[in-house]
């Protein structure tokens, strides 16, 4: 199939090409040609419970056939019941819902501002990390600390300030020469390279939010509901955030984004300062619904870190034989393989024999399954990667 002649209807925001997916079933991907893939970039970190779940059709059929869209001029049933459910399950009391993880980080970005400047005028930087990543609209943008996305776009927004990531010194420095409103993190990196925030640079972070008076925020689009074995990753760490910025597999596959944070935070808002036609769609909150009820459950997430063991364990057992890779890293089922070089043509190597992967940062090979994958599964995509490496590197 020449896939190429499907470029010229697009901007080409992204270097696509192969066969149409047409239908998936659990942690399998199949495309208009019939041939399978096992999928383990779910969709970038959002089919959480793989593909045609039974609990998300049924989700779909039963609220696709009451209500589609009534706008967020008025409640609808599913948009509190899921905003029920993460206050519930979250340290949270309140829910902002938007259609993605860009808009959830803007929204984030715009409540900090609000509730900051009760304090000062002067009190809206905001401070974030190298190698993060926050999104593509602008105020997301600027809060994204990689030259490469902003090339091109400049002017970034007044008032954002970057730091190395776990570098609690040059952190204090910039304290020093601004009045923060926010400070944004990825407690887990996800597009950056799958590095992780140490236990001792959140709780810095924490102190330092709590002293000067500024809003901490974790974005836990990619790392959050359950992705590295607990359903949020900052239980891993035992720092409570101020917000936290949601989206990806919130909505079963659906777009829906989530702002949760604190009634101290969230009262600074006012109706007509943010809102969202979409955000909160009532389909979306439904199969959202059905999401985190699964992913919530403690079976549910103990049966990840032990899926996550045998991943990790597996991956590790193939550095010895291949000195091409540096480092196994990551957290739960959002698991990387840092490689000395450009990863793609591994990445490309695979999907030719059945198995989706993701780079993440300019070295890491992500591995990113369904939460439902079976250890067969893992089995098998493990095996697909060792055999792409012989023929690559042996
Ligand atoms: C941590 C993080 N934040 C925000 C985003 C942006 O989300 P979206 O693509 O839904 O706008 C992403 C997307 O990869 C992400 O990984």
């Amino acid at each position: 199939m020449n896939t190429k002649k499907f470029d010229t209807v697009f901007v080409p925001t992204y270097a696509r090409e192969g066969a149409p997916f047409t239908h998936g079933k659990g942690s399998y991907l199949f495309d208009s040609t019939g041939a399978a893939y096992l999928d383990f970039g779910s969709g970038i970190a959002v089919n959480a419970l793989g593909h045609a779940h039974p609990a998300l059709q049924k989700a779909l059929r039963t609220q696709g056939n009451a209500l589609i869209h009534a706008s967020n001029l008025y409640f609808t049933q599913p948009q509190i019941d899921l905003a029920k459910l993460l206050v519930k399950h979250s340290f949270a009391d309140r829910v902002f819902f938007c259609n993605s993880g860009t808009e959830a980080n803007e929204a984030a970005i715009k409540f900090a501002r609000k509730w900051a400047r009760t304090i000062s005028p002067e009190k809206y930087h905001i401070l974030s990390f190298t190698d993060g990543f926050h999104g593509r609209t602008y105020g997301a943008l600027s809060a994204t600390a990689q030259e490469k996305f902003h090339a091109g776009f400049d002017p970034i927004l007044n008032g954002f300030h970057y730091a190395p990531f776990n570098d609690m010194k040059a952190v204090r420095k910039l304290l020093r020469q601004y009045k923060f409103a926010a400070i944004f993190v990825e407690p887990l990196q996800g597009e950056g390279g799958i590095n992780q925030a140490t236990g001792e640079f959140l709780r810095f972070l924490r102190d330092i939010a709590t002293k000067h008076k500024c809003v901490l925020v974790f974005d836990e689009v990619q790392c959050g509901m359950g992705r590295t074995g607990t359903l949020w990753n900052y239980q891993q760490h035992k720092v409570i955030p101020d917000i936290m910025t949601l989206a990806k597999p919130l909505g079963g596959g659906l777009p829906l984004g989530a702002v949760v944070t604190r009634d101290e935070i969230a009262l600074c808002i006012k109706p007509g300062d943010h809102g969202t036609t979409f955000g909160g769609n009532p389909v979306a909150c439904a199969l959202g619904i059905a999401t985190l009820s699964t992913v919530a459950d403690r079976k549910f997430l103990a049966d990840i870190r032990k899926k996550s063991t045998l991943l990790i364990e597996k991956l590790t057992a193939l550095k010895p034989k291949f000195p091409a890779i540096e480092q196994v890293l990551g957290s739960g089922l959002l698991v990387g393989v840092r490689m000395k070089d450009d990863p793609s043509s591994i990445i490309a190597a695979c999907r030719k024999n059945g198995l989706l992967l993701i780079k993440a940062g300019h070295n890491t090979v992500r591995f990113i399954p369904p939460l439902t994958v079976k250890t067969a599964e893992i089995g098998r995509a493990v095996a697909i990667f060792k055999k792409v490496l012989i023929t690559i590197f042996q």
